[in-house]
């Protein structure tokens, strides 16, 4: 690849420009409030693409929000990069916590972003980190540099879980064929030390819904004697560990695949600083399952976490109060072979089971998606390793990671094929928190690098 850093250098100012832009547009798939905003959004990232140089951009509508899908075929004799990303942003809120409102992005400098990093809801994930492929295939086309075919897929689901978007990618499988998927929506382990993720972990999302009595009572006259919603949904929600942190559900633990020693050993070779982390979020210690690390417990454990949790009387003052009601959005992530389905019913059968007499408990599921694990001995991950070789200048070092991407295994399910993970995000970027924020050096570097994941993977299918 010719002059891709000049080409970068020259043009980066109006990529930042036009990342702003894109980040100005509220798309938060979770809060109907926003479907507008959603909408236009899709309308952009087409003609990002058709100014990219795409040949055909088309909106797939859906049941929910629509899928951008674009190309450029060369000669169908060369091998097809299929990109995913997604257009939607997850809510901003607390939006008190923001030093900057989310949807008017500004560009501050922080400690591990000098260069200075763009703050503003989906700046990393993943609008930033989806635009990088779109300004990467620009390069391609205006330097007549694109090596093979390639295929956009830009949804506007993933925050929400991709249900739509599953149909789409069974009902579409002929469109989508390809010979690699490419995504970047996760992050590496530093700027010096470059990472492909190999592994993402399932989830299962569930809420649940426990009611006492009939109405919301007067906590003196009836406090005592009948069950508190809300004390009773925190007794059950704390039963669900054990004093080793292990998950309590029967049956929880049955597939999971367990590392060899040498597989952890490997891992653990990964550069980590404990004290660093523990710093970053300003906590004594790290908390979580007997025998594990952290970055095991990241991302080789499954997990169970309590997202929010609400009922009676929060709003100012006191009031005196036992609700009828309590409530709470439960995530739990899994690893591969742990079947989302399954676990969402073992949750519900065992959430049930364990309801005193005097509620009544509502599990609904939300919700979910298989883990996904890639082996290294593929051309697509070579081709990986060698771009970052050359943008980088080191080896990236494979890494599991425990964030989710639920259509991953489905690609390889329907489309036969391999997903290669090239994020550039840092863990410290805050996505899904106030002041999330995408370094401009991380933006630039994933513009360069992409290109030359296309060139050698051309190359290595010869
Ligand atoms: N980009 C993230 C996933 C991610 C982040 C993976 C960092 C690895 C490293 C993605 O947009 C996301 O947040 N996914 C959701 C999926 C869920 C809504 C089904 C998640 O992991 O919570
Ligand atoms: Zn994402």
């Amino acid at each position: 690849m010719k002059n891709i850093q000049s080409y970068v250098n020259q043009h980066k100012d109006r990529f930042i420009n036009e990342l702003i832009e894109l980040l100005k547009i509220p798309s938060v798939s979770a809060d109907s409030a926003y479907q507008k905003e959603v909408l236009k959004t899709a309308d952009v990232i087409k003609a990002s693409l058709e100014k990219a140089g795409c040949d055909h951009v088309e909106i797939c509508k859906t049941e929910g929000f629509p899928i951008v899908y674009g190309e450029k075929i060369i000669d169908k004799n060369l091998p097809t990069i299929l990109v995913y990303g997604h257009y939607d942003v997850q809510p901003a809120d607390p939006v008190n916590l923001w030093t900057s409102p989310p949807f008017e992005p500004v560009i501050k400098n922080t400690e591990l972003h000098p260069e200075g990093a763009i703050f503003a809801r989906g700046a990393c994930d993943d609008k930033g980190q989806m635009y990088m492929h779109v300004k990467a295939m620009e390069f391609m086309t205006a330097t007549n540099q694109l090596p093979c075919n390639v295929k956009f897929m830009i949804e506007g689901e993933e925050e929400v879980g991709s249900v739509n978007l599953s149909k789409f990618v069974k009902t579409h499988q002929e469109k989508l064929k390809n010979d690699v998927i490419l995504i970047s929506d996760t992050g590496m382990i530093s700027k010096d030390t470059p990472s492909i993720t190999t592994g993402l972990r399932g989830i299962s999302y569930v809420e649940v819904e426990v009611t006492g009595p009939n109405r919301d009572l007067h906590s003196g006259l009836y406090g005592g004697a009948v069950a508190n919603p809300i004390n009773i949904l925190a007794k059950m929600i704390a039963s669900l560990h054990d004093a080793n942190n292990h998950i309590t559900i029967p049956g929880f633990y049955d597939n999971v695949e367990n590392l060899s020693d040498e597989e952890r050993a490997q891992m653990a070779k990964a550069p980590f600083s404990l004290e660093n982390y523990k710093k970053a979020l300003d906590i004594e210690d790290v908390y979580g399952e007997k025998g594990y690390t952290t970055n095991e417990r990241n991302s080789i454990r499954p997990t169970l976490d309590v997202n929010g949790i609400w009922g009676g009387y929060t709003g100012e003052g006191a009031k005196t109060v036992i609700a009828s009601k309590a409530y709470a959005k439960i995530s739990m992530r899994l690893v591969p072979n742990q079947d989302w389905e399954e676990i969402t019913q073992l949750f519900k059968k065992h959430f049930e089971s364990i309801a005193p007499k005097g509620v009544t408990v509502n599990v609904k599921p939300h919700h979910g998606g298989q883990g996904y694990v890639t082996p290294i001995d593929n051309i697509g991950y070579q081709a990986a390793s060698k771009a970052y070789r050359d943008s980088f200048g080191k080896e990236p070092i494979p890494q599991r990671s425990g964030g989710s991407i639920p259509i991953v295994a489905l690609f390889e399910q329907e489309l036969k094929s391999k997903t290669i993970l090239m994020g550039f995000g840092l863990d410290s970027d805050a996505i899904h928190s106030p002041n999330e924020h995408f370094g401009i050096w991380n933006y630039l570097k994933g513009i360069e690098t992409i290109p030359l994941f296309y060139h050698y993977f051309t190359e290595l299918s010869k």
